[in-house]
């Protein structure tokens, strides 16, 4: 039975493990949602994606994971709230935070990592963040195999992360079905992201054209050309990219198959993604 007030707290992969091998015992199927903290109604949707699909227990990993932020990126200031994170997984119910530390994700000596290639890394995240990916391969692939879940979600508002992650587990044979939920926006449509914290009011107001600026074009892919031209009119200080690409592969979009509107903007210090498909 889940109690709703009080999700079990694992700091080690082996607490971590012991309460997933009781539950597997008794026949629940396991859903995680790795994040990385300062949590928002878009993770608590993946944990209602994940029972809707027929996970029995649900499980967070909370961890910021160095491996994945670059040396002058924003690892140090990226929110950290457990106290708050916690109350919000007692809320919905879930069943297990699992909070390690840097040490027990990368052991002293840790020699290992996974290194994606192909086209779903050849541009865009991992052509303005080298080696992100790697690091969240690495993470994403401790995270799969100390969980051993049945099903994991991610939000596709890290649209290459989300394929990244597809085919991570394709290929490494993870035996784990990765289910992808759609980004939860306020109600002016900003992408909740939990680097919302760091705007100001003014940058609020710009980040919330994004949004807009980037519907207006899935309806009409002939703005595209003019739309990074658009974006920073409408305030953003630079835009990483503004593309249209092939949903499932990232290449260039070709007749017939599913695309997608991919950005990433940066407002002062802040980067900010969203992506959303184009019919
Ligand atoms: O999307 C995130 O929060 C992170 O990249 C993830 C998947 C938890 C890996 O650290």
């Amino acid at each position: 039975m889940t109690d709703p007030a009080n999700p079990v707290i694992a700091r080690t992969a082996a607490e971590l493990r012991a309460a997933v091998a009781g539950w597997r015992r008794a026949g629940d199927r396991i859903g995680l949602v790795p994040t990385m903290g300062a949590l928002h109604q878009g993770h608590l949707e993946l944990a209602a994606a994940l029972r809707k699909a027929g996970a029995a227990r649900v499980l967070f990993s909370i961890f910021v994971n160095p491996a994945q932020f670059g040396p002058k990126e924003d690892f140090s200031r990226y929110p950290r709230r457990e106290a708050e994170d916690l109350a919000k997984l007692a809320s919905i119910g879930a069943d297990l935070a699992y909070l390690p530390t840097v040490d027990e994700i990368y052991p002293e000596g840790f020699a290992f990592s996974i290194v994606p290639s192909g086209p779903i890394v050849a541009d865009l995240e991992a052509a303005v963040r080298p080696g992100h990916f790697a690091g969240v391969a690495t993470v994403v692939a401790k995270l799969l195999i100390q969980a051993a879940p049945d099903l994991a979600a991610f939000g596709e508002k890290d649209y290459q992360q989300l394929l990244l992650v597809r085919r991570l587990v394709r290929d490494l044979d993870l035996p784990c079905e990765i289910l992808g939920v759609p980004t939860v926006r306020d109600r002016d449509g900003l992408a909740l992201s939990s680097r919302n914290a760091y705007l100001g009011e003014a940058q609020l107001a710009v980040a919330r054209r994004l949004n807009r600026i980037m519907a207006e074009i899935a309806a009409d892919p002939a703005l595209l050309a003019a739309g990074p031209d658009r974006l920073r009119d409408a305030g953003f200080d630079a835009v990483d990219y503004l593309v249209l690409r092939d949903a499932e592969t990232l290449a260039e979009p070709a007749p017939g198959r599913p695309r997608r509107l991919i950005a990433a903007v940066r407002l002062g210090a802040t980067r900010l993604l969203d992506n959303m498909a184009v019919p």
